[in-house]
C-alpha cells in the first residue's frame, strides 16, 4: 500500500514514540529516570556506544529527551533538536556556541527581560553587541557590522506584539555570514515555523505554551543537524540539559499542543476584538485588530492561517486605583508572572518584567501604567468577552 500523507497534527501524536534500543512500543512513552546506564559487554562495546552516541550518561544522552526532541524537530520543520534545562538555558548555551570574544551580536531591544541581562554578561566576556528596535527591518540592517555573527529576535516581542521580519532578515544576515536565532516562544511552530522562513535556529521556553499546564521548565533549540550538533557538544560541557521527568511532562503536552493553541488562538482574537471595541480600552496589542500597525507584516508572517499567537496586550486609563478595581472584579483571569498556560492570566509590565526600565525607555516601548499583557488561554471565548467586560466596568 502507498504510504498515506497526514496532517501535522495527526503526525505529531507517532513522533517520537520510539525508544532507541527498545522493542517494545508502550501507548504512553515510558520514563527513564536512570542516570547511567549498564553498557553490557567489553572495552570494544563501550567503544561502540561511544562511537554510536547511544545511553551511557544522563546529561550526554538521555531517551526522554530524545523523544521530546523527536516531536519538537518534526513540529518546527527541522532536523535536529536539543533539549534544555530552561529556556534561558537554551538561550545561553545556544549564543555561547556560535559567539566568541571579538564577535558581534545585532538583538531586538524588547527582548525577554533576562535575554537582555544574559547578553549584557556577554560583553563581559568580550562579545559585543547592538540593540535595534526590530519593527524596524532596515534599522537592523544598518546596525550589522562586518563582525556580526549572530542576529537574534523574537518573533513578537513582549508586551506589545511587535513582529520581526524573519524572512527579511534571514536574508540580511546571510548576506554578512551571520546567523539568524529566533526565539518563538511567544507564537509557538503553529502560528510561524521560523526555519521554513529563513531563521536557523529557532529557540523555544517549553515551559510556556509548549508544555502549556504550568508544571515543568525547560527549552529547546532547532536547526539543521549540523549546528545542532554544535549546541550538544557545548549543552553537555555546560550541563544545561533538560531535566527527564520535565522532558516527560513536555512530551506529553505536546499531544495536546495543536489543540491548545487552535484554541488559545482562536480565543486571542476574539477577546483582542472584543477589547478594541470595549470604550474602557485606549489600545490594542493584537495582529488582528484593525488599527494593528505591522497587518503587511502579520499577514506575511502568519501565513498557515491557524492564527496569531495568544498573546495579547492592551491599556486602559493610567487610574490605578480603577485597575486595582479591575483586577478584582476579574473571576477568570488571573495574575501569573508567567505565561502560555491553558488558563487565563494577566501580567503588569510596569510593575513586573520592565519595572527596572527608565520611563523614557517606558515610554518609547509603549508600556504605560495601564498597559496588562494577557496570555490567553482555552477557557470558552464568550466566558472571556464576559469576564473582561463586566470587570472593565470598574472604569464606568
Ligand atoms: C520569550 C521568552 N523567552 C525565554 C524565556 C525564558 O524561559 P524559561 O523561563 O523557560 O527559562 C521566557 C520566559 O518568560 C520568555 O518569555
Amino acid at each position: 500500500m502507498d504510504k498515506m500523507n497526514f496532517e501535522r497534527e495527526t503526525n505529531i501524536l507517532y513522533k517520537g514514540d520510539r525508544v532507541k534500543g527498545c522493542d517494545i512500543v508502550p501507548e504512553a512513552a515510558p520514563l527513564f529516570l536512570a542516570s547511567a546506564f549498564d553498557i553490557a559487554g567489553d572495552l570494544d562495546d563501550v567503544n561502540s556506544m561511544y562511537e554510536n552516541k547511544g545511553y551511557t550518561y544522563i546529561r550526554t544522552r538521555n531517551p526522554n529527551r530524545h523523544m521530546l526532541a523527536d516531536k519538537i524537530t518534526y513540529m518546527e520543520n527541522g532536523e535536529d533538536s536539543a533539549i534544555f534545562s530552561s529556556g534561558m538555558g537554551a538561550i545561553q548555551t545556544v549564543l555561547f556556541t556560535f559567539l566568541k570574544g571579538g564577535d558581534h551580536l545585532v538583538a531586538s531591544d524588547t527582548l525577554y527581560g533576562e535575554s537582555i541581562e544574559l547578553i549584557e554578561i556577554m560583553k563581559e566576556y568580550g562579545i559585543d553587541y547592538t540593540f535595534v528596535d526590530f519593527s524596524d527591518t532596515q534599522a537592523v540592517k544598518k546596525a550589522i557590522k562586518p563582525n556580526t555573527k549572530v542576529i537574534y529576535s523574537e518573533t513578537a516581542s513582549n508586551p506589545c506584539v511587535a513582529l520581526t521580519d524573519v524572512e527579511e532578515l534571514a536574508k540580511a544576515a546571510h548576506e554578512n555570514g551571520a546567523l539568524l536565532i529566533i526565539d518563538n516562544t511567544f507564537v509557538t511552530a503553529y502560528a510561524v515555523r521560523c526555519l521554513d522562513i529563513g531563521a536557523d535556529i529557532v529557540i523555544n521556553s517549553l515551559t510556556k505554551f509548549i508544555n502549556g499546564h504550568s508544571d515543568a521548565l525547560l527549552g529547546s533549540a532547532t536547526g539543521s543537524k549540523e549546528l545542532i550538533e554544535k549546541v550538544l557538544t557545548r549543552q553537555s560541557i555546560f550541563g544545561t540539559a533538560g531535566g527527564t521527568f520535565s522532558a516527560w511532562l513536555v512530551q506529553r503536552s505536546m499531544q495536546t499542543l495543536s489543540l491548545r493553541m487552535k484554541k488559545a488562538m482562536y480565543n486571542a482574537d476574539k477577546l483582542a476584538n472584543a477589547l478594541y471595541e470595549n470604550p474602557h480600552v485606549i489600545k490594542v496589542n493584537y495582529p488582528t485588530v484593525p488599527n494593528y500597525a505591522q497587518k503587511e507584516l502579520a499577514k506575511k508572517l502568519f501565513k498557515n492561517g491557524y492564527g496569531c499567537g495568544a498573546m495579547l496586550s492592551f491599556e486602559m486609563p493610567d487610574d490605578r486605583a480603577k485597575i486595582n478595581e479591575f483586577m478584582k472584579r476579574l473571576q477568570i483571569c488571573h495574575y501569573a508572572p508567567t505565561l502560555g498556560g491553558v488558563r487565563t492570566t494577566m501580567s503588569h509590565p510596569a510593575t513586573s518584567s520592565h519595572r527596572d526600565l527608565p520611563e523614557e525607555q517606558k515610554k518609547a516601548l509603549g508600556i504605560t501604567e495601564g498597559l496588562m499583557r494577557i496570555s490567553v488561554g482555552i477557557e470558552e471565548a464568550e466566558d472571556l468577552i464576559k469576564d473582561f467586560t463586566q470587570a472593565l466596568k470598574a472604569f464606568d
